[in-house]
């Protein structure tokens, strides 16, 4: 099939704006960290240099070809919610949210899967066929530069046994396949008609990539040892990706799917010395010692760490997917390392090279990014189909700057590479990728607060990332101010000379979550001063600007709304200003579910983001009520109006 994306769905270059300049203009003037009492000072503005907007635009949300600038008046046009605690979703007035495509929705409407029974009961061959459980990252791929009809690629992350199982436990090999075949990627064609927005069944589009699915290993690390197994050994063509969370996507038309919590997948049948034989390497990305929650290692060899020691090596990386060739095999790009992946946010430098960041969701890991070798070339889909393939993998370090306590600094990216002289214990740049962690280890990376969602800003570049929280916070730096961080921060940084390729950038909390409804015995749980007893959360993890520049902050904490998280609610959605530092909350979600995952049409009039897990502990009955099965499941969220979303 051919590329149905035109022009009209890459990136744009909106720098002449009259918009974007006055946000340049405040941005210069108001940058800077202020905290709500006493601790510390105000911080001055760490920007000099004037800001030129390059295009680009790494952001979660598609970027239009001029269909929809820049909002005129103030950002935030849309009243706030209260928080809330019921099994529904709230959202902001004049705005409506309904579901789309919840776990089980059969893609076709004839063969295994044609049905949803909706009791557990499906077995593999049908669920592979049907949505997948736990919806997270999103995008939606404009067909024609439409905005009514699309391709929407969303990630399965994980599986809740409870409710994929009649019995609720893994017990036989049919199980163990519908638990990888709930996993994985959907491509969903989907069409608005009549206002309403529904999948297109049978659509020759749609597909399921799951935990079964062959993809091929490509990059510096593919055919490497490390990644060859007895059932392969090319050490090139893996079954499967799992634990899909966040997500990317690339303006040549392609989505990124993160590899996170692999090593849930793999343990042993062999526990009679359970940890005695698990290398270094497993150890550092955490292989269970035993037995696993989903038995893979029972029904499959290559997940038995102690029968295939290398099968886990090929996972842990971001996939490349064509959505528009049902064909496509799937890419796992070994070149963008080998870490939990969250999302991935891309940024084209001035020279056409792109660049990828990411984040590595484990408490005390890191951030990183992805220099091509290759340019960006628009248009030009033979040249720019493997560039992801070539290039330097760097981590961060966050230093304290001139001052320390301010909440701001200075930052350097170190590069993972054969040639960097600290590396010398590695054995090639493929021994680096497989043991991306320990390569950052060993180079001084800066330890994060569980690095969550990275976007970039579509007209200034910046880049933020959500730090959702890190319990084992012993030391504290500027960028991580808190032991034992219960609530989180979002950080951001600005490459020096507003380069994406820079090995240099200065950086600032943009918010300090809190909780300001209780008293706090640390001054910095109130969160910093853009946290009101109006926009309270804890833990933000999706992450995403809009076209215009609305940073859009998504939650997966603690719901248990008492103690710490007092309050604070059911997870929720929040939209920020990025110059004014103003959040509001847009929308709250079901009982025990998160909020993850936001994506755009190109008119930015319907935002779909997804419900996951809603139910993990055994309270909802969203979406159907009643007592029906809970379901992960896309919303689909409209303006009463007609209007674009955040306005
Ligand atoms: Fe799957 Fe880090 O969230
Ligand atoms: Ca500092
Ligand atoms: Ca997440």
């Amino acid at each position: 099939m051919t590329h149905p994306i035109d022009s009209e769905d890459l990136p744009t270059n909106p720098s002449h704006n009259e918009h974007f300049q006055r946000v340049v203009e405040r941005a210069v003037n108001r940058r800077g960290f202020l905290l709500k009492t006493g601790v510390g000072a105000a911080a001055v503005g760490f920007l000099s240099a004037g800001l030129t907007g390059c295009g680009g635009g790494g952001s979660d949300a598609p970027v239009a070809g001029g269909s929809t600038p820049p909002a005129a008046g103030p950002l935030l046009g849309f009243t706030a919610i209260p928080t809330d605690t019921g099994d529904r979703v709230t959202v902001a007035p004049g705005y409506t949210a309904t579901v789309l495509a919840p776990w089980g929705t059969p893609l076709f409407s004839t063969g295994p899967g044609a049905t949803w029974v909706g009791d557990g009961s499906e077995d593999a061959a049908a669920q592979a066929r049907q949505m997948g459980d736990n919806h997270d990252g999103i995008h939606y791929f404009a067909i024609n530069g439409k905005s009514d009809e699309g391709l929407l690629v969303m990630n399965h992350e994980y599986t809740n046994l409870q409710y994929l199982f009649t019995n609720g436990v893994v017990d036989s090999l049919d199980d163990a396949n519908k638990d990888l075949n709930a996993h994985g990627v959907a491509v969903v064609h989907v069409k608005r008609t009549a206002g309403t927005w529904a999948v297109v069944v049978d659509s020759a589009y749609n597909r399921r990539i799951t935990g079964n699915t062959l993809m091929q290993l490509t990059g510096p690390a593919a055919g490497d040892a490390l990644l060859q197994t007895s059932a392969d050994p090319t050490g090139t063509a893996v079954f499967g990706t799992l634990n899909n969370c966040g997500n990317g996507w690339t303006p040549w038309g392609t989505y990124l799917t993160c590899e996170e919590n692999f090593n849930q997948y793999f343990g042993t049948t062999n526990t009679a010395n359970p940890g005695q034989t698990r290398d270094a390497n497993m150890v550092r990305y955490g292989l269970s010692s035993g037995t696993t929650s989903r038995k893979y290692e029972q029904y499959f060899d290559r997940f038995d760490w102690q029968k295939e020691p290398n099968e886990a090596n090929r996972f842990g990386w971001i996939v490349e997917i064509d959505p528009f060739d049902v064909n496509a095999t799937p890419k796992k790009r070994t070149a963008l390392g080998r870490i939990k992946h969250e999302n991935a946010a891309y940024a084209i430098a001035a020279d056409g090279r792109v660049v990828v960041y990411m984040g590595d969701d484990q408490a005390n890991d890191y951030v990183y990014k992805f220099v091509s070798t290759g340019r960006y070339i628009a248009g030009d889909i033979v040249n720019n189909r493997n560039l992801l393939d070539s290039g330097t993998l760097y981590v961060a370090k966050f230093n304290d700057g001139a001052t320390t306590g301010d909440m701001m600094g200075t930052g350097e990216w170190l590069p993972l590479t054969a040639a960097n002289p600290a590396l010398s214990a590695f054995s090639s740049q493929a021994d680096i990728l497989v043991r991306t962690r320990q390569a950052a280890d060993a180079l001084g990376a800066t330890p994060m607060d569980r690095p969550e969602w990275v976007t970039v800003h579509p007209q200034t570049r910046e880049v933020y990332v959500t730090l959702t929280n890190n319990s084992g916070r012993a030391t504290t730096n500027d960028a991580n101010p808190r032991t034992g961080n219960v609530y989180g921060q979002i950080v951001r940084w600005r490459e020096a000379g507003n380069d994406p390729t820079a090995l240099t950038f200065e950086w600032d909390i943009f918010v300090l979550a809190g909780n300001p409804t209780i008293a706090q015995a640390n001054p910095l749980n109130n969160g910093s001063s853009n946290v009101t007893v109006d926009n309270t959360f804890n833990s933000p993890d999706g992450l995403g600007f809009d076209n215009a520049g609305r940073l859009w902050i998504q939650t997966d904490g603690n719901y248990s709304n008492t103690g710490n998280y007092a309050n604070q609610g059911n997870n929720q959605m929040l939209c920020a200003d990025p110059v004014t530092k103003e959040i509001r909350r847009f929308l709250v979600g079901p009982v025990e579910c998160e909020v993850t995952g936001l994506t755009f049409t190109p008119d930015s009039k319907t935002l779909f983001i997804n419900i996951q897990h809603p139910g993990e502990g055994g309270n909802s009955h969203w979406p159907a009520g009643g007592t029906a099965r809970p379901r992960s499941a896309t919303l689909v969220i409209t303006k009463n109006d007609g209007g674009v979303i955040g306005t």
